[in-house]
């Protein structure tokens, strides 16, 4: 699944919103339109009585003090009083009510765990499958989300669905959703976590039940995609490029580009001329021989990647003359 990054996945929608495509949607922005409404209804209001007033009393020549003072009507205070307490009640019932059913998950939720760290998103099913970048869900369940991070504070946010929680390292936070439409969806890190943060992003990706018991079967293999082209889907897909460029621009990490054969100088001294074996290890050991000018951020993808996508990467590497 390529992440494009020139394309949003959250520009259709209205004004407001984006697409709504979980089940709490619909009650997230009728709340929000009413206080939007309420207040642009309220503002008019009183910007017209108070224009009005104005008018009214204006001091003129003939009329150059003012006129019968009215320091006091009870009437008018309990109207002004009574009437947007009743407001402000109705509109935080709408919302404790809404917070309550969003903050806590059906007891039949499916869950997903979910690690953050510079700059990925991970997420690990039950069946002990796992996923970069792309969390993929069935349609029309409940699906809890047990969240931390690795080392600084993110946060999780899935705007069609209408689920924002911070992931915090030590720590676990949940949010749940149930999407009821299939596609794919986006996910923002909006939480400043470094360098890389404008692109850590990731995608929801809703399957129908069948697609999904398919999916945690299957994977998505690439088994039959010839090397260099598995590693141009997982440079796309497990978030090789928040960091890494492949038409030799610097990012957080070096480019790909002209990468395969060169003269590596290293953090601390040496260098190494960067073949099979050297760019292996900067896949599963990425701390063991950092590149001089870089720091030392790169997580691990010991377990993460298997055999064959490495070798991929590998091969994909060689391509990017
Ligand atoms: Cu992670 Cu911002």
């Amino acid at each position: 699944m390529d992440n494009n990054k020139n394309e949003s996945l959250v520009k259709k929608g209205s004004l407001w919103f984006p697409e709504k495509a979980s089940t709490e949607a619909y009650h997230v922005d009728s709340l929000f339109n009413f206080i939007l409404w309420a207040s642009i209804i309220m503002f008019i209001g009183i910007t017209a009585v108070l224009v009005y007033f104005v008018r009214k009393f204006k001091r003129t020549k003939d009329n150059m003090v003012a006129q019968a003072q009215i320091i006091h009507n009870v009437k008018l205070e309990i109207i002004w009083t009574v009437i947007p307490l009743i407001i402000t009640l109705f509109i935080f019932y709408w919302g404790i009510e809404g917070y309550f059913k969003m903050t806590v998950p059906p007891s039949n939720a499916m869950e997903i765990r979910v690690t953050a760290k510079k700059w990925m998103w991970q997420f690990d099913y039950a069946s002990g499958t796992k996923s970069i970048g792309e969390l993929v869900v069935p349609v029309d369940t409940p699906i809890k989300l047990v969240m931390s991070s690795e080392d600084v504070i993110h946060s999780f946010y899935a705007p069609n669905f209408r689920i924002k929680r911070d992931v915090i390292p030590n720590r676990y936070t949940r949010i749940w959703f149930e999407a009821n439409r299939t596609g794919q969806f986006q996910i923002f890190c909006t939480e400043y976590c470094g360098d890389g943060h404008s692109d850590m992003m990731g995608t929801v990706r809703v399957l129908s039940g069948a697609d999904y018991e398919k999916w945690l079967k299957e994977g998505d293999s690439g088994a039959d995609m010839p090397l260099d082209k598995l590693g141009e889907k997982v440079y796309n897909s497990k978030g090789c490029a928040t960091c890494h460029s492949t038409d030799g621009s610097a990012k957080t990490g070096p480019s790909w580009k002209g990468l395969y054969g060169s003269t590596r100088n290293f953090n601390g001294g040496g260098s190494t001329k960067a073949d099979d074996n050297y760019i292996r290890e900067s896949i599963v050991k990425p701390a063991e021989h950092v590149v001089a000018g870089y720091q030392p951020v790169m997580p691990t993808f010991a377990g993460i990647l298997n055999d064959r996508e490495i070798n991929g990467v590998i091969e994909y590497i060689k391509t990017l003359k």
